[in-house]
């Protein structure tokens, strides 16, 4: 029962809410909670329930809710400086200090970073740059982009095409030409049972090569790729992958962006997952982690390979005509300051990879031997468990019975865990805050276990 009826109607009557069937929402036919207060794992909504948020939010709230650090630092901002622009080479204190933590933390071959405010700008912000670079080089063909099925960058108009998931085109006249799609890296789905991870490396290599000669790697300028993939499934590559798809991309010169606004700053217990796989990336999304979602904040890495052609770009033809009122907002800058130094002294990356590592390894554990537990897999602390109609023929459930939705509505109203029901196909997303503990991992184990069994038996 709902305390604030009065809350309930306007949002009902007012607020368009994203990724939601506005329809059923209007009619009062899916759920409307109002969070109210968080602290560590744990939210707490405006009826008293307290909830385990497996997801981070949106995997993004890394420190962990209810930082003081991080809030006062974004009050005393507020109070000193609340806002000046970063045009025209103007900057404050936080902004500057952060783009050189940033820097600090990334790989060896980053130069500059451009701050926008969430990921979707950001990407926007890459493929200008990307397509910026190919004209100043001479070649203004070079402009397509390469992206996954399956991948996750954003649900703007270049970004929502470069997302590789039908609910992002559908009615929305997407994808733009430009964008074009490959196979995605996801060993359980193979076409072929038979092929061993290996061959199936060799085969997205393969593919990807076919797709580039295909359309001729002169109108090829660049892949776009998240470490792990995220929204599409929570799949991490197989082994060898990432080096078998640079190798592609180096021999026909196409630059390499590494989406990293879900594995930046220590998801996969690394600092970047560009480390963690081997990435040498042209360009490095961020977002989410940045700030841990404290405030909105994102940016794009440019390495010195890209930022010579840029500089070059300008001397010829002015000033970048690329930037957004709030780029480098002071009080983003200060979250992500204050969040940077909060997740090195609290050694969060750490503790995202042995947390991680005890949450895949129990989940695995105790989901082994059921009837409709297709996978579990994950990276640091991420984790995903796939339900499959049939195990050895990995059919699918109908999709009409919202199997994924069923268990992670269980797992909320059994033990108030929020697991997160990925948008296609049967598969429940874990992502929690680093700051997880063991008891805590624990706690979601069991509660995905019981939700399982009330859902599928
Ligand atoms: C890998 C990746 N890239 C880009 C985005 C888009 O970020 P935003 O929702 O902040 O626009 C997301 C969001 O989940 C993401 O997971």
């Amino acid at each position: 029962m709902l305390k604030n009826d009065q809350l309930d109607q306007w949002d009902r009557e007012n607020f368009f809410h994203p990724s939601t069937h506005l329809a059923q929402h209007a009619r009062g036919e899916s759920p409307n909670r109002v969070i109210k207060t968080a602290s560590g794992v744990f939210i707490e909504d405006r009826d008293g329930n307290k909830l385990l948020d497996a997801f981070a939010g949106l995997y993004c709230v890394n420190a962990g809710y209810g930082r003081q650090e991080i809030a006062e630092a974004i009050a005393d901002q507020a109070r000193e400086l609340a806002y000046y622009h970063s045009y025209v080479g103007h900057g404050t204190e936080a902004s500057i200090t952060l783009a050189k933590m940033i820097l600090d933390r990334a790989p060896a071959n980053m130069s500059k970073v451009y701050f926008g405010l969430g990921g979707s700008d950001a990407n926007e912000t890459n493929v200008k740059l990307i397509w910026y670079y190919n004209n100043i080089l001479g070649r203004p063909e070079k402009k397509k982009i390469i992206s996954r099925w399956r991948g996750y960058h954003g649900s703007g108009l270049v970004t929502g095409s470069l997302t590789g998931l039908e609910l992002f085109h559908k009615k929305f006249d997407l994808p733009v030409d430009q964008v074009i799609h490959t196979e995605a890296p996801y060993y359980y789905r193979r076409a072929d049972l038979d092929q061993s991870e290996d061959q199936f490396v060799a085969h997205c290599a393969a593919e990807l090569e076919a797709l580039i000669e295909r359309e001729g790697a002169d109108t090829i300028a660049a892949f776009i790729g998240e470490p792990v993939l995220g929204t599409g499934g929570i799949v991490p590559p197989p082994a060898g992958y990432w080096e078998a798809i640079q190798a592609v991309l180096r021999k026909h010169d196409i630059l390499l962006v590494a989406d990293e606004v879900v594995t930046g700053f220590g998801r996969l217990g690394s600092m970047f997952g560009s480390d963690h796989y081997g990435i040498e990336a042209d360009i490095i999304t961020i977002a989410k982690g940045l700030t841990s979602a404290y405030a909105p904040l994102s940016g794009s890495i440019v390495s010195d390979k890209v930022w010579k052609v840029l500089e070059q770009g300008t001397d010829e033809n002015g000033p970048i005509g690329h930037g957004w009122t709030y780029s480098a907002h002071p009080i983003g800058a200060a979250a992500g300051v204050a969040n940077l130094k909060l997740i090195d002294e609290l050694n969060l990356v750490s503790n995202a990879g042995e947390v991680g590592a005890y949450l895949n390894a129990t989940m695995a554990e105790a989901l082994a031997g059921h009837a409709h537990v297709g996978d579990v897999r994950g990276e640091g602390m991420l984790c995903a468990v796939e339900f499959v109609k049939d195990k050895d023929s990995r059919t699918f459930f109908d999709a009409a019975d919202k199997i994924g939705p069923q268990i992670s509505a269980k797992l909320l109203e059994q033990d108030k865990v929020i697991a997160r029901a990925m948008p296609q196909g049967d598969i429940l997303g874990f992502a929690p805050p680093f700051c997880l503990t063991r008891a805590e991992a624990d706690q979601v184990v069991a509660a995905t276990v019981r939700a399982v069994r009330a859902v599928l038996g």
